[in-house]
């Protein structure tokens, strides 16, 4: 069965989908996107993603009205899965010609699919495989706090580690991790939890903002400040976080092992408390049926 898809107001057939040549997000990348897990259709995080989305929309100056959590859960009833994802994106639209410049009344392309998902660290943390991660270049653009769909400098990062037999890419900006190709960043140092601030240079990862509520309520010490690199090689763990995949730990960085090249301490804690949250999730859906 191929999956149905949202597109401009119709629920159809993903094969049936298409969006004109003349679009701008195909032409120029001029629009943003979310990515949002629901674990038993509950979106997880989902005021943060929806006010990130809101964000991201005014920074470009796309204006539209939907009501998207009536979307999202028309989307993942005519779905399979537990678990799905939703990818929205929203485009600036469509113009006869290949312009920079835009009409006022330009109407938005709005996408959205579903896919399958497992529960983000959902098994047994003690099976969890850390990441291995280079660190690369970061040369994207001076808005990363806008989730745009321009994402080709990330792609060659995560092409670049690859090729270097890695999974992950650590980006580096005059010095200073920013964050992961597709996820936020942490480093452990006696105990304590440190995370690149928050600007232009980062997006503010809503698993990030969870992480540093669990850590704090917890009485553990987490201090947003600039990361220079070089830390990464004295660091006791490194971990990375995304939606889609919670919370990993990071074990080896150009070719060194992190510590002892294994998921540190501190990270089976965190770890720990965000299955409990998660678990929490299901069970509040559960008793509101
Ligand atoms: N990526 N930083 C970047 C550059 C990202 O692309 C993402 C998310 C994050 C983490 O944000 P959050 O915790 O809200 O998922 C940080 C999504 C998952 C993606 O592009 O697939």
């Amino acid at each position: 069965m191929p999956s149905i898809v949202y597109l401009n107001g119709e629920f159809l057939p993903i094969t049936q989908a298409q969006v004109p040549v003349m679009d701008r997000g195909f032409l120029f990348g001029d629009a943003v996107y979310e990515v949002i897990p629901f674990f038993n259709g509950v979106g997880f995080r989902l005021e943060q993603h929806l006010q990130r989305l809101q964000y991201s929309l005014d920074a470009v100056g796309i204006t539209l009205d939907l009501d998207w959590k009536t979307l999202f859960s028309q989307l993942l009833n005519v779905n399979p899965g537990t678990h799905q994802a939703v990818y929205l994106q929203v485009s600036r639209g469509v113009m006869p010609k290949r312009s920079l410049r835009y009409d006022e009344d330009i109407v938005p392309t709005v996408f959205a699919y579903s896919y399958p998902i497992q529960l983000a660290l959902g098994g047994d943390l003690a099976q969890v495989a850390g990441v291995t991660a280079v660190t690369v270049n970061d040369q994207r653009w001076g808005r990363c706090d806008i989730k745009a769909t321009g994402l080709l400098a990330n792609v060659l990062a995560i092409r670049e580690a690859h090729q270097r037999g890695v999974q992950e890419a650590l980006l580096v900006r005059q010095g200073y991790l920013t964050e992961g190709a597709s996820c936020n960043l942490f480093v452990v140092e006696q105990g304590r939890v440190y995370t690149p601030l928050m600007d232009s240079h980062t997006l503010a990862g809503t698993t990030r903002s969870l992480l540093l509520e669990l850590i704090r309520d917890a009485g553990i010490e987490c201090i947003e400040q600039p990361i220079a690199v070089e830390r990464l090689r004295q660091a006791d763990e490194i971990w990375i976080s995304s939606s889609t995949r919670g919370v990993l730990p990071v074990v080896q960085v150009n070719g060194e092992a992190v510590a002892t090249g294994t998921p540190g301490p501190l990270w089976l804690n965190v770890a720990t408390l965000f299955q409990q949250f998660e678990q929490q999730m299901l069970t509040e859906h559960e008793t509101s049926r």
